[in-house]
């Protein structure tokens, strides 16, 4: 089943009339309405055929048959679009894929926030240090990072160099991929300098060690490669925030009789910018890609309900998908009545957890950080509060990132708050560090499936 918009009724340019909300100021809007002219002339990043085959995947999760496994930086850095970065969060995510499989035995949907998660919402639209205020960093699609006058200026030419660099990020994972660097027969691809020295070590080398040898079994006993072992499928997501760049790339597509976004496969809504008559909103209920929205503790069941007529009016499988990040210590409240409210729409859905956004503290010294034990916290009661309502949890959404900073505290090696100065390289959000991401798939395998503890 299709959706599809009136075309006399919604256009990619139809927000335009809307309040939108964590929009940056350009100086120059002639200058905006050039980037975006040229942008859309540009290829597309992603095709619909992918966008579509992502749908049905998710679709299957939200009947329970797969798990939507979603990670990466807060903000990708302009930077950090090196070969090294990019294959280390490859490697990083397929190993948590390879252990979410092992304990919840299903297929995983795996989906980077990857090749374009450049634009950031904020709490404020400037920043104050000592008696200079600049606006604050948006994110490397809109300004930089640098506390200059100059940096801080939004730069329209920006969203080109963004867009260039998610096709080179994506041609880069595309071609791992398709190199054989996700070939489940070949787990070594993937080791991380700490897989030989790490106290998570040996819990997932017996992992991947018992896959290999079912791998081998399958296909002792068949005679054939063992289907979809060789070549995984891997999707880029990100936060769909900024709306010239996102108009920019959508097209028209006769064949499917649809409008796709075509810089991203599955692109998300923020709760700062999902109020019902926000330009968001009116932007995304016209593209058929899959997207996902967040959901924090101010989400009522009116204002979901609202958001699924709107978004999903003909309540399509695949669709959407519903980001909760509550925190710990408020899942358990915020959680069910939105389960209940879904639940009477009859509007399928697949319930993710992001245990990072809720978690998120500030040491006494004023450094952002969150702590491993509120994160799997949040992702266990994630899965108890939905089981116990009948319902299941579907999807992760992690920050993480393949290289050893110290930005969230706590897991194997007991980071402290002391640690956190010693490798803190991100500009927004902690994210957790390679050994602390294993550990945590380790840790929902294990809780999900007593098995595993005894590998
Ligand atoms: C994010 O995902 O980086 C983010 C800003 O999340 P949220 O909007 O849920 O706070
Ligand atoms: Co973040």
């Amino acid at each position: 089943m299709t959706r599809k918009p009136n075309p006399t009724d919604w256009h990619p340019t139809t927000w335009q009339k809307l309040q939108a909300t964590q929009q940056p100021l350009y100086p120059d809007s002639a200058a905006v309405e050039h980037v975006v002219s040229e942008l859309s002339k540009l290829p597309p990043i992603v095709t619909s055929g992918e966008i579509l085959a992502l749908k049905s995947q998710i679709a299957a999760a939200q009947r329970g048959e797969a798990f939507l496994l979603q990670g990466g930086d807060c903000a990708e850095s302009f930077a950090e679009c090196t070969s090294d970065a990019i294959a280390k969060k490859l490697k990083i995510l397929l190993q948590m894929s390879v252990v979410l499989l092992y304990g919840l035995k299903k297929p995983i949907i795996r989906v980077g926030r990857m090749a374009g998660q450049y634009a950031k919402p904020r709490s404020a639209d400037t920043e104050t240090r000592g008696d200079e205020t600049l606006p604050s960093y948006r994110g490397d699609l809109v300004n930089r990072h640098p506390f200059t006058a100059e940096d801080r200026i939004p730069d329209p030419q920006l969203m080109l160099r963004g867009y260039e660099r998610a096709a080179l990020t994506l041609n880069f994972v595309r071609a791992l991929v398709d190199g054989g660097f996700a070939d489940l027969h070949h787990p070594e691809n993937w080791d991380l300098d700490f897989v030989h020295h790490s106290p998570t070590a040996d819990r997932y080398q017996r992992i991947v060690h018992n896959i290999s040898e079912s791998l081998d079994l399958i296909e002792v006993v068949t005679g054939q490669a063992a289907y979809g072992a060789q070549r995984v499928d891997f999707y880029s997501s990100h936060e769909g925030l900024h709306l010239p760049y996102e108009q920019a790339q959508t097209r028209w597509l006769e064949k499917r009789n649809g409008w796709f976004n075509l810089a991203t496969h599955f692109p998300w809504v923020g709760m700062r910018t999902a109020a019902i008559d926000d330009a968001h909103v009116e932007y995304y209920r016209g593209i058929e890609n899959p997207i996902a929205i967040k959901l924090g503790p101010a989400m009522s069941a009116e204002w979901l309900q609202e958001l699924l007529a709107v978004l999903n009016p003909r309540a399509e499988p695949g669709r959407m998908t519903l980001i909760c990040r509550f925190g710990a210590d408020k899942i358990e409240q915020s959680l069910p009545p939105l389960i209940q409210a879904v639940r009477a729409t009859g509007s399928p859905v697949l319930w993710s957890c992001d245990p990072m956004h809720g978690n998120t503290e500030s040491t006494a010294s004023g450094v952002k950080t969150r702590r491993f034990d509120n994160i799997l916290s949040e992702v266990k009661q994630a899965f108890r509060i939905h089981r116990d309502m009948g319902s299941h949890l579907g999807g992760v959404h992690f920050e993480l990132t393949g290289d050893d900073v110290t930005e969230c505290t706590g897991g194997a090696r007991g980071l402290t708050d002391a640690d956190l100065q010693r490798a803190y390289r991100s500009t927004v959000d902690p994210r957790l560090n390679y050994e602390q991401a294993l550990e945590l798939a380790l840790n929902i395998a294990d809780a999900e499936n007593g098995s595993i503890g005894g590998v």
